[in-house]
């Protein structure tokens, strides 16, 4: 029988750093208040230079494979699009710290979505009976990736790592991921991109400097596009699980933005205080957003075991996903 994913440890890290609305303030054309009304962001944590992504996704897949119970994985899947190089994957490296050896590992770049694919991926391991046990890890270090002179981008993004153990278990167990709906829309390619650095625009050392190294990101229309795309493939998800809204008891969205999450509440009719708030302290921490938001809400208990999970993400592709699971009885570490 095909066996279930079910989520048996969380774990998460964010760099030491903190990089307050202030502090931007002082080198871009925006302020405090705007950054608060506009986004809710009050504060987000930023790597140093020597650091790298890998290092925070050692850190919160450690503290996953602990909150688990400390069995070791059979795969890694880490979700990210700032690897610490472009070749190879970051997922090796990972899984070689952490002490794994001779395991699957590999990146899925699905953007600020790329947790949600790394669930499915990490469900679909376990389903083909590849893997028991697969750590899926978020990690991302957008800050690397920032204009220095764009403010729109320079105010939203931080840097940060979450992660969750999968284990072969039951359909009916708490924990066990109920049902996931995966998307993207290639039309929208230009609306989140770095557009050097891959095949298309190749690295090089040519004199002017490009600016297209950087981020960039179309706000307004991703703003519109996330709101749709979110609020369909919950809808999409909740019908496979046989839920309506109101049987959920918390919404956990990718956390880009408070409107963009005010919005998909009002759109499935749930109260607003059913979403699970993380931005605040750590922006908009792309691939890692879902489980750092899950691991904070869990050990502030506004998540609790028992409760049942609306998680949603959209990111750069475009791409979006849903998940819907009861939350198991499991401590962040
Ligand atoms: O994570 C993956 C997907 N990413 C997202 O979901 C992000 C989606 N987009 C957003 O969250 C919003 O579009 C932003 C927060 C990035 C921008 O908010 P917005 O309400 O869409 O603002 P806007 O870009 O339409 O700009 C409105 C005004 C403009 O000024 P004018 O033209 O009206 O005079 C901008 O130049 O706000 C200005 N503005 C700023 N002002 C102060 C843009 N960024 C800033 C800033 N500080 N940081």
């Amino acid at each position: 029988m095909t066996k279930a994913a079910v989520i048996s440890g969380i774990g998460s890290s964010v760099p030491a750093s903190v990089v307050t609305n202030d502090m931007l303030a002082e080198r871009l054309d925006t302020t405090d208040d705007w950054i608060r009304r506009l986004t809710g962001i009050q504060t987000r944590h930023w790597i140093e230079p020597g650091q790298a992504t890998s290092d925070l996704a050692v850190e919160a897949g450690s503290r996953a494979i602990e909150s688990a119970g400390g069995e070791p994985p059979q795969a890694v899947v880490l979700a990210t699009i700032t690897p610490d190089r472009p070749c190879p994957a970051t997922a090796p490296e990972v899984a070689s710290r952490l002490g794994l050896e001779g395991v699957a590992a590999f990146d899925v770049a699905a953007v600020c979505s790329g947790f949600v694919y790394g669930l499915a991926t990490g469900t679909g391991l376990i389903a083909a009976g590849i893997a028991e046990r697969v750590l899926v890890i978020g990690a991302d270090t957008i800050s690397t990736i920032l204009d220095p002179t764009d403010r729109s981008t320079g105010v939203i993004f931080g840097d940060g790592a979450g992660a969750v153990m999968l284990r072969a278990g039951e359909a009916d167990e708490p924990g066990a991921l109920q049902a996931l709906d995966l998307g993207s829309d290639g039309t929208g390619t230009d609306l989140i991109t770095v557009p050097a650095g891959g095949s298309r625009q190749r690295s090089t050392k040519s004199v002017p400097p490009t600016t297209d190294t950087y981020l960039k990101m179309a706000g307004r229309e991703v703003f519109r596009e996330s709101v749709r795309r979110m609020v369909e493939s919950c809808e999409a998800v909740l019908e496979r699980t046989g839920w309506d809204a109101a049987d959920v008891d918390r919404l956990v969205p990718h956390q880009a933005n408070l409107r963009i999450m005010n919005s998909v509440a009002d759109r499935l009719g749930m109260p607003r205080d059913r979403a699970v708030v993380d931005l605040d302290r750590v922006g908009n921490t792309s691939a890692a957003s879902i489980p750092l938001a899950l691991a904070r809400a869990a050990a502030e208990g506004t998540v609790e075991s028992g409760h049942r999970l609306l998680l949603t993400a959209f990111g750069g592709g475009l791409t979006w996903g849903s998940a819907t699971l009861t939350w198991p009885d499991i401590k962040p570490v």
